[in-house]
């Protein structure tokens, strides 16, 4: 494990305390259970060790925890997703960038993204997207529309139950600002479309304007299929 000092262990505290404290009813409900049910591994007490995390794992959906020191190439990015192997970085933000990153650090990779993939759905979900990369390595069209869907649902997506919208996205829940927009329903909200997703541009250096509802995480497994041709 890197070697983190007393500014990081409290700042880690200070976002998951917060955005612990903030997200009951207003994050995906399947976020949350998974949240409650990786609690020894994932808490609000200490930075979480990535070889206990993939421990875990081993008796749920098999997925195992992956440090890279920043971007990596597609090829690596789609076959480790293939192989249930997710990518973390392990560098924290610092005090005075506590909501929105431009670059993911340790808590939007772990607190944003490792909770569904004990969600068998939308475990199957991701593995099944790095395989479609895989095979389309060659194919650049194909990769942008890839990279929009993983960016408009993996992201920033977001679920609705009842009447209630509410994030499943990385990029929202690691993020108090942006999860509080979409509960009090900030933004523009598209039913999900794949098609419309896949030309849809996104961009980085903001606040999200527009965001793809989901009904349920089975649909958004069923989406994949628009790329089996
Ligand atoms: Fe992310």
């Amino acid at each position: 494990m890197k070697d983190y000092t007393k500014d990081d262990h409290k700042i880690w505290q200070l976002l998951a305390t917060t955005q612990m404290n903030n997200i009951p009813n207003k994050a995906a409900t399947t976020y949350l259970n998974c949240l409650q049910q990786m609690k020894t591994v994932l808490n609000r007490q200490e930075i979480p060790e990535f070889k206990k995390i993939t421990h875990w794992f081993k008796n749920y959906t098999g997925w195992s925890i992956k440090t890279v020191p920043g971007l990596i190439p597609p090829e690596e990015f789609f076959s480790l997703l293939a192989e249930k192997k997710f990518c973390s970085s392990t560098w924290l933000r610092n005090a005075n960038q506590l909501d929105y990153l431009e670059e993911p650090d340790m808590f939007h990779d772990i607190f944003g993204h490792i909770p569904l993939l004990a969600n068998p759905v939308f475990s199957a979900y991701l593995s099944k997207f790095g395989k479609i990369g895989v095979k389309n390595l060659a194919h650049k069209k194909k990769l942008i529309q890839l990279q929009r869907l993983y960016w408009f649902t993996i992201e920033f997506g977001v679920i609705q139950e009842n009447e209630i919208l509410k994030p499943y996205g990385a990029g929202i829940l690691s993020s108090i600002e942006e999860t509080n927009r979409i509960h009090r329903q900030e933004g523009v909200f598209h039913p999900f479309n794949v098609q419309k997703i896949i030309n849809t541009d996104f961009h980085t250096d903001r606040l999200q304007e527009e965001y793809f509802v989901i009904s349920s995480f089975k649909e958004l497994f069923n989406s994949l299929s628009a790329f089996e041709y």
